[in-house]
């Protein structure tokens, strides 16, 4: 893995999101997902090894402290994008690599739920598209914002289609149904698809190199 400041990325401040949203269902459950925050950690932790300063919004286990680390942690979508928003001032790029649940319970229970009937319908509403929100966003106006896709099936063309919707820079594929790769494992290996439809893949890899490497592409598109 090479190190070292890079002459773009240092002294830029980037957003790193990370981890899995926790969606309150009552005072001790959730809904959640396998995101593992690793991927986004490897991120941050890359970035900083380039010069960077990064603000780190996390749902997910927060890396150890280190120079050039600041870390705001989450619990919820709606967490997050408030977080993200207050970060995104003064900063350059914004890498969400957190799987921000899409859908959360209606209502929360002030209360423990308690068990007893045969069935239990929790009724779910769609949460905030983070970076659909931004789109429109003052605030991210002149940030370069990579996305990431973690996709099961027709991985490039919907992957594709996402970078349209939200009106990406970069978007990062993961192909989340290989369990060598992706959610919660210590390797990845992505495609990272640009805007002006140039795709690299990055081949499989320990996160830390992985994330080194979509650092490095970040900065040639900044260049
Ligand atoms: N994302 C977001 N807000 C959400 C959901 C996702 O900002 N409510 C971001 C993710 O952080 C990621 C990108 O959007 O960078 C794509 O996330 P993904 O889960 O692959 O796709 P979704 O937009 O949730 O679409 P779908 O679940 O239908 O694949």
């Amino acid at each position: 893995m090479s190190a070292g400041p890079d002459p773009t990325i240092n002294g830029l401040r980037l957003v790193v999101t990370a981890g899995g949203t926790r969606e309150p269902i009552d005072p001790v459950r959730f809904i959640g997902n396998r995101s593992s925050g690793k991927m986004g950690n490897a991120l941050a932790a890359a970035a900083i090894r380039r010069g960077a300063k990064v603000t780190l919004v996390t749902a997910g286990p927060a890396p150890p402290a280190q120079p050039g680390l600041k870390v705001v942690p989450v619990e919820t979508a709606g967490e997050m994008h408030a977080a993200v928003r207050d970060a995104l001032i003064g900063a350059r790029v914004l890498i969400m690599a957190a799987a921000v649940a899409d859908w959360r319970p209606r209502d929360v229970a002030a209360n423990k739920l308690k068990k007893g009937a045969d069935t239990l319908t929790i009724e779910l509403v769609p949460t905030v598209d983070i970076l659909r929100a931004l789109r429109d966003d003052d605030v991210a106006r002149d940030v370069f914002v990579v996305g990431f896709a973690a996709e099961t099936e027709h991985v490039i063309d919907y992957a594709r289609a996402k970078l349209d919707a939200k009106g990406l820079d970069l978007i990062v594929v993961n192909d989340v149904s290989r369990e060598d790769i992706g959610m919660g494992a210590d390797d990845n290996e992505v495609t990272v698809i640009g805007r002006d439809g140039t795709q690299q893949t990055i081949a499989r890899a320990p996160k830390a190199d992985v994330a080194d490497a979509i650092v490095r592409i970040i900065a040639d598109r900044l260049r």
